[in-house]
């Protein structure tokens, strides 16, 4: 008896691939400007829209949400169709979610300069692309659910408890934060005021690190990294306490972004001893990430992509173990306006988030292009290098400008008086600001570096000689690739 074949859809896989490398590059640009307007003012030229303060929320919203969002949307969708063994729910629906994420960052991006924003950290854009966002979140989700119950394993892989628990968590806080009554098409004002206003936006911020900057790249980390080594997961169970850790936890540290504000002290505290838990979950995810990597170290000798990923679960375990310190109060009283923030944000960032994508993106890209490896492994190598110099740079400089303003500004003279003036301290950190910009460009040619790789691999796929959407299911074998042994075993 025949029985048809059932392709998996990596169409739409191959485009949100597109898209994270080209917001890769744009995001990059607008930080690397905006990091030189730092270190050379008058580079705004003062044309209103590029001045930093209107760059600065283009820069986070084009990393985070048009290169991260890309990228872990087009992860989700290949992962949860291997896992499951089955071929992607609702095509058009899955192409409406590419078309309207990249409708979404392109009306962010273009409104912002313009001056249209509501003025909340890492949620800006005014209310008509908020509801384009929510629209577009809620397919995503709908086809991400309706393919986990379409599955034909049982088992749900715990990568897929991350994506699931990102897509939930980030659909609540989006709605929740963005509440606001809108006065003109282009103007809105919040429903929340004062310092209620403050803690829900914190309560945001800080969940949109934990869920969109958090639990979604370790969905990739707990899918790719088990490939990349060649091993099951160092421990299923762990993976699973982690998660249940993790996400209970994350919800109530946001407060630590307020100390020392009009909110209760109480409050503030509470903050402080989340914070001080999340430490145990953040590294056992890391620990088991790195660990999973035992007895096939050597691959570290010949592989960029293990490379990025296990440099990225140190800078997980380091920017965490950062964060966790910062959240203590009496460090924080040092740390806060000063670029220490913007050293751990970036550690985060640049070391965690942008390294765990980059190396799955390289895992993923031959797969879903019809090739057995990346067009060129010298470039990979080549981008590794020049990522992680950049990134060096970048948090070595912020280290130490923050340090050396923070000490300054606290230094005084017998009498009390303060021994330096603002202007002192903005001329002490000018150099690291300089080194900052440095090392951001040798992050973007970087990103140059994969385009230039990632083209010349789809290379076939644009000649014709692959067919898209053809890539027949696999077996079940590549599922349990990723999985620890018993877990295999109960699904096989
Ligand atoms: C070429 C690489 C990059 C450069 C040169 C760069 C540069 C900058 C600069 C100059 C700022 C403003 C700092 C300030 O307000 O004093 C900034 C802020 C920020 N960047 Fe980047 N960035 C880069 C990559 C990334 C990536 C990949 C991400 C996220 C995935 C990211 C996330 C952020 C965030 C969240 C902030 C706000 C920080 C805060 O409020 O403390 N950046 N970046
Ligand atoms: C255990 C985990 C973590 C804890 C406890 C933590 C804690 C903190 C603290 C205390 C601050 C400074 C708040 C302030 O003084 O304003 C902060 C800022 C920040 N962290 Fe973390 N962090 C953690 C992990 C991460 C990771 C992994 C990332 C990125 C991937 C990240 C991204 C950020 C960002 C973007 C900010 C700046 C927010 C702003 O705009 O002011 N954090 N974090």
């Amino acid at each position: 008896m025949m029985t048809s074949v059932e392709y998996y859809n990596d169409r739409v896989v191959r485009l949100f691939l597109l898209a994270a490398a080209v917001w890769g590059i744009v995001g990059m640009l607008v930080g690397m400007y905006a990091a030189a307007e730092l270190a050379w003012p008058a580079l705004n030229f003062e044309i209103p829209w590029l001045t930093f303060s209107r760059l600065r929320p283009d820069h986070t919203f084009g990393v985070i949400f048009a290169f991260g969002g890309s990228a872990l949307i087009g992860t989700c969708y290949y992962i949860v169709q291997r896992t499951g063994h089955c071929r992607l729910a609702w095509d058009g629906v899955a192409e409406f979610t590419f078309w309207g994420w990249q409708a979404v960052c392109v009306l962010a991006m273009l409104t912002m300069p313009l001056g249209m924003t509501q003025g909340k950290e890492y949620a800006e854009p005014e209310w008509f692309v908020d509801i384009l966002l929510t629209i577009v979140w809620v397919a995503f989700g709908a086809v991400f659910f309706a393919t986990l119950a379409r599955r034909r394993i049982a088992h749900i892989y715990v990568a897929n408890w991350y994506y699931g628990a990102f897509i939930i968590a980030v659909g609540l806080l989006h709605v929740v934060n963005n509440l606001a009554l809108p006065v003109s098409w282009s103007k809105s004002y919040p429903i929340y005021a004062g310092v209620a206003d403050a803690m829900v936006q914190w309560w945001y911020g800080h969940n949109a690190v934990a869920f969109f900057l958090t639990a979604g790249f370790l969905g990739m980390m707990y899918y790719f990294v088990p490939r990349q080594a060649r091993q099951p997961l160092w421990s299923y169970r762990f993976s699973i306490v982690n998660f249940w850790a993790l996400i209970s936890i994350y919800m109530w540290a946001g407060s630590h972004h307020l100390m020392y504000t009009a909110l209760p002290d109480w409050v503030q505290s509470v903050g402080m001893a989340f914070s001080l838990v999340l430490l145990m979950p953040s590294w056992g995810s890391a620990a088991n990430g790195l660990l999973t990597f035992n007895g096939s170290w050597h691959r570290l000798k010949t592989d960029p992509i293990a490379k990025f990923m296990v440099l990225s679960l140190i800078f997980y375990a380091a920017s965490t173990f950062e964060g966790t310190s910062l959240a203590v109060k009496t460090l924080n009283s040092f740390s806060h306006y000063t670029d220490w923030t913007v050293a751990h944000v970036h550690s985060g960032s640049l070391g965690w988030v942008a390294m765990i994508t980059i190396g799955s993106l390289y895992a993923m890209a031959p797969r879903v292009l019809g090739r057995s490896a990346m067009h060129s492994h010298a470039a990979m190598e080549l981008h590794f290098w020049l990522h992680t110099v950049g990134v060096l740079l970048y948090v070595i400089a912020m280290w130490s400008s923050g340090v050396t303003a923070g000490l300054m500004w606290r230094a005084t003279e017998a009498d009390g008086s303060l021994t330096y003036a603002f202007i002192d301290s903005l001329l002490a950190i000018k150099p690291y600001y300089v080194v900052r910009w440095f090392g951001g460009v040798l992050i973007w040619l970087g990103m140059w570096v994969m385009a230039w790789n990632l083209w010349h691999t789809a290379a076939a796929a644009r000649r014709g000689d692959i067919q898209p959407n053809a890539v027949p299911l696999e077996g079940h074998g590549a599922a349990a690739a990723s999985m620890s042994l018993a877990t295999a075993t109960a699904v096989a």
